[in-house]
């Protein structure tokens, strides 16, 4: 029911995101929720269609990042879905401001418009280009960021944080975030339980 790409992503991801998460932390039980929650495929739905945005032309130098310093296995798991990631903007982006217009994108991998489409949760990807800074936003989910290559975080309880390949972000339900590429292109995973 679900294809071989996209299972082993997930179990490397899963993976991942468990060795990171200290046992009993808050990121630890978003990690079991939503990776439990992908134990059971969606039901057969269309696939999103496949698309690329400016930003993506930082792809390959993130993951080359991505399997130099980061989690490996995730990184060759992405190279193997590049091809029909739905990379979009943040649709609130302003065309005005080229630097950040054309320097993020997000693709949701599972979640609604996905790879795999569904309702009950969202794991995705964002890529912001050098020295761009992806704005300051909320959602009502809480949230965990896996760092693939290097980059900040900010959130209104933490001053801005490079977590390192060992680490994760944890955002509390409706706080205010952001982050931010350094000299490097940024790439993340983001998981969230709706
Ligand atoms: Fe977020």
């Amino acid at each position: 029911m679900r294809d071989g790409d996209l299972q082993q992503f997930l179990d490397v991801t899963a993976s991942a995101f468990a060795t990171r998460a200290a046992p009993g932390s808050d990121p630890a039980r978003v990690v079991a929720e939503v990776f439990g929650r992908c134990a059971q495929p969606a039901p057969p739905a269309g696939e999103a269609r496949a698309a690329r945005m400016a930003a993506c032309g930082w792809f390959d130098a993130a993951l080359a990042l991505a399997r130099a310093g980061g989690p490996a296995a995730v990184a060759d798991a992405l190279a193997r879905l590049g091809p029909r990631l739905p990379w979009a903007r943040r649709a609130s982006a302003d065309p005005a401001d080229r630097s950040f217009y054309d320097g993020h994108a997000n693709a949701m991998i599972l979640g609604p418009g996905g790879i795999e489409p569904r309702a009950d949760l969202w794991i995705g990807l964002s890529l912001i280009a050098p020295g761009v800074t992806y704005p300051f936003h909320s959602h009502p989910p809480e949230e965990v960021y896996l760092p693939l290559a290097p980059g900040e975080w900010w959130n209104e309880r933490m001053d801005w944080t490079d977590p390192g390949p060992a680490g994760l972000i944890y955002n509390p339900p409706g706080i205010r975030h952001a982050m931010r590429a350094g000299k490097t292109p940024f790439l993340a995973l983001w998981i969230l339980p709706l």
